[in-house]
C-alpha cells in the first residue's frame, strides 16, 4: 500500500458520508431518500424538511451544503500538506465526488455531487469556482431552479477552466462534470418536460 492509495480510499470513504441524510433523519425525523427528489443533498434536505419546519429546513440545508463541501476539502488538505503531487490531488478530488454520488454506505447510491464538487473545485481551481458560484447565485436568484442553476454553474466552471488554465490536464474536471451531469439526468428530463420545481 503506498500513501496515495490510502488518500484515495480515505477520499472515497469520507466523500461517501451522507450528511444530508443523517442530519434530516436526526433533527427532523425525515428520510430524504424516500421523499422529494430522493437525493441526499442540501436542496432535497431543504425541500423535504420545509414541509414540516421552514426555519429548521434552512439550517439543515445550509449545514448539509457546508459539510458536503468540507468533506472533500478535508482529505485534499491532509494530502496537500503531506506533499502529494498535483495528479494525486486531482485523484482525491474525483474520488471524493464519486464517494458522495455513489456512497459505499448507501448501496452505491447517493447525491448529485454539486456541494462536494464545489468544495474540491474551490481547492483545486479557486478562480473558476468563484466564477461558477457567481453564475450559480445569479441562477438561484433569477431562474430559481436548483438543478438548472447547478448545471449552468458547472458548465461555466468547465468552460472557465479551459480559458484560465488551458495548459492543465482537463480530464479530472471533465470526469467530475460528467458524473454531475449523469446524476442530474432525472432533473434534465424534468427540465425538458417543464416539470422541474422552482425554488426547491
Ligand atoms: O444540488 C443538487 C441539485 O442540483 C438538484 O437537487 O434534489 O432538486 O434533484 P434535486
Amino acid at each position: 500500500f503506498n500513501t496515495n492509495a490510502q488518500f484515495f480510499i480515505a477520499a472515497y470513504l469520507v466523500g461517501g458520508i451522507p450528511f444530508g441524510l443523517l442530519l434530516a433523519k436526526k433533527f427532523a425525523g425525515v428520510d430524504v431518500k424516500a421523499s422529494g427528489s430522493g437525493s441526499i443533498g442540501a436542496t432535497n434536505v431543504l425541500r423535504v424538511v420545509k414541509e414540516r419546519d421552514p426555519s429548521l429546513a434552512k439550517k439543515l440545508g445550509a449545514a448539509t451544503l457546508a459539510l458536503d463541501a468540507i468533506k472533500g476539502v478535508l482529505v485534499l488538505l491532509v494530502a496537500y500538506f503531506a506533499g502529494v503531487s498535483e495528479a494525486t490531488l486531482w485523484g482525491i478530488a474525483v474520488l471524493s465526488v464519486i464517494g458522495h454520488c455513489f456512497s459505499p454506505y448507501l448501496g452505491f447510491e447517493g447525491g448529485k455531487g454539486v456541494a462536494t464538487g464545489m468544495g474540491v473545485m474551490m481547492f483545486m481551481l479557486p478562480y473558476e469556482t468563484i466564477i461558477a458560484l457567481i453564475v450559480w447565485a445569479l441562477g438561484a436568484k433569477f431562474i430559481r431552479i436548483s438543478s438548472l442553476s447547478s448545471l449552468t454553474a458547472l458548465t461555466a466552471l468547465i468552460v472557465a477552466s479551459f480559458i484560465i488554465h488551458p495548459e492543465m490536464a482537463h480530464a479530472p474536471v471533465l470526469i467530475i462534470g460528467f458524473i454531475l451531469f449523469y446524476k442530474h439526468i432525472p432533473n434534465i428530463i424534468r427540465l425538458l418536460k417543464g416539470e422541474e420545481k422552482r425554488v426547491v
